[in-house]
């Protein structure tokens, strides 16, 4: 197939807050699908905080996007062409094609999804990635009990707003942080949370006690620094923390000052990190349990489109201020169906 298919790459490695100085966008060639390859071209592509991390060539858990290279990222597309006979034209499939329009490779790397479904782009937030992140995290750490409190930072984002409403039908009660009025009326009001406190305008501690009468039992930690530290403060004995992200930090250029950790051995409560990759044989238990509770309505997500690949690096950079409002996501192209 000629044509140009427009990329976006990585043209330096940010100190600090990533500017839109640190991508460029190019047009390539459309790849030819080879033998055994599928063709696709990328209908929705998502923004998550972890490729602040790829950026860098600091030692991290995975490797990082290399400087002329595309930027990495979960991707909903439409095949194009196929080499494979396990996909046609017009399916839509789940994939791993980064920052870029089209895309060939093996149709081993691609999940078909099924459009009569829910919307394709809940394959990048609510049952994808950050849905699958909230169910592991708080059932193999956080393991909530009905009547307890489960507290959860980044509320209305794409992991956090799974999280509180896995806890409220865990018969928990769910308390969000998030950074503004707007979102926390739309975590108590949209997504059933019994209260939410806004860390930017809130006293953060009187706030946290109050909505937390009975203390906290389940922390799921989205964004580390001065709501961790907080939280930590009124801990319950036994709690347990699913250290899921550490937002707040990732464009810090000095290693920031640690929390109060003494509540922690007071309370013998257990802090783990864990990161999602490591726990994909469950996936599709995942999306047996959540998929139903989508499809019924009882699991709410919230997206937050931008529009064409060239959006992509502003909004990318918007995840570190707060100005998404759920789960990020670039429409990169239509359906051609
Ligand atoms: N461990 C894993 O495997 C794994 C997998 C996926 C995601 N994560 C982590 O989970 C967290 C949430 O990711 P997401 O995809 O759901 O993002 P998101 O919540 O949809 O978007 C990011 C949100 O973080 C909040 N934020 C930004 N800067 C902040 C700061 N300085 N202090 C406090 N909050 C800040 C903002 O919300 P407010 O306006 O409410 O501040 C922003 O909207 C991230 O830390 C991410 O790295 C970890």
């Amino acid at each position: 197939m000629a044509g140009m298919n427009r990329q976006i790459r990585l043209k330096s490695r940010p100190a600090g807050t990533p500017t839109t100085a640190s991508f460029e966008a190019v047009d390539a060639p459309t790849p030819a699908p080879a033998a055994g390859e599928v063709l696709r071209r990328t209908l929705y592509l998502s923004l998550d905080p972890y490729m602040r991390g790829r950026m860098s060539d600091a030692p991290s858990y995975a490797q990082p996007v290399n400087l002329g290279e595309v930027m990495c990222g979960h991707t909903v597309s439409e095949v194009v062409e196929s080499r494979d006979p396990a996909f046609r034209p017009g399916d839509i499939v789940a994939g791993y094609d980064g920052w870029q329009q089209y895309a060939s490779g093996p149709g081993k790397d691609l999940r078909k999804l099924d459009p009569s479904g829910p919307p394709v782009s809940t394959a990048l937030g609510v049952l994808g990635m950050p849905g699958f992140t909230a169910y592991v995290g708080l059932h193999d750490i956080g393991r909530p009990r009905a009547g307890e409190t489960v507290v959860v930072s980044a509320a209305s984002g794409a992991v956090g707003s799974v999280v509180g409403q896995l806890a409220t039908i865990a018969g928990c009660r769910a308390v969000g942080v998030a950074g503004s009025r707007e979102k926390c009326r739309f975590v108590v009001d949209e997504l059933g949370f019994q209260a939410c406190v806004n860390y930017k305008t809130d006293d953060l501690a009187a706030a946290l006690k109050e909505a937390c009468p009975a203390g906290v039992d389940v922390y799921f930690d989205n964004v580390g620094g001065a709501v961790f530290a907080a939280v930590l403060r009124i801990i319950n004995r036994g709690a347990r923390i699913p250290l899921c992200g550490m937002i707040s930090e990732y464009n810090a250029t000095e290693h920031p000052a640690g929390p109060n950790l003494r509540p922690l051995l007071v309370n013998r409560a257990t802090i783990k990190g864990f990161i999602v990759s490591d726990h994909y044989d469950r996936f599709g238990a995942f999306l047996g349990e959540v998929t139903p509770l989508v499809r019924d309505g009882r699991l709410k997500f919230r997206e937050d489109i931008v529009d064409g690949l060239d959006a992509a690096p502003a909004a990318l950079i918007g995840l570190f201020e707060g100005r998404n409002f759920g789960k990020m996501l670039v429409r990169v192209s239509d359906s051609g169906r």
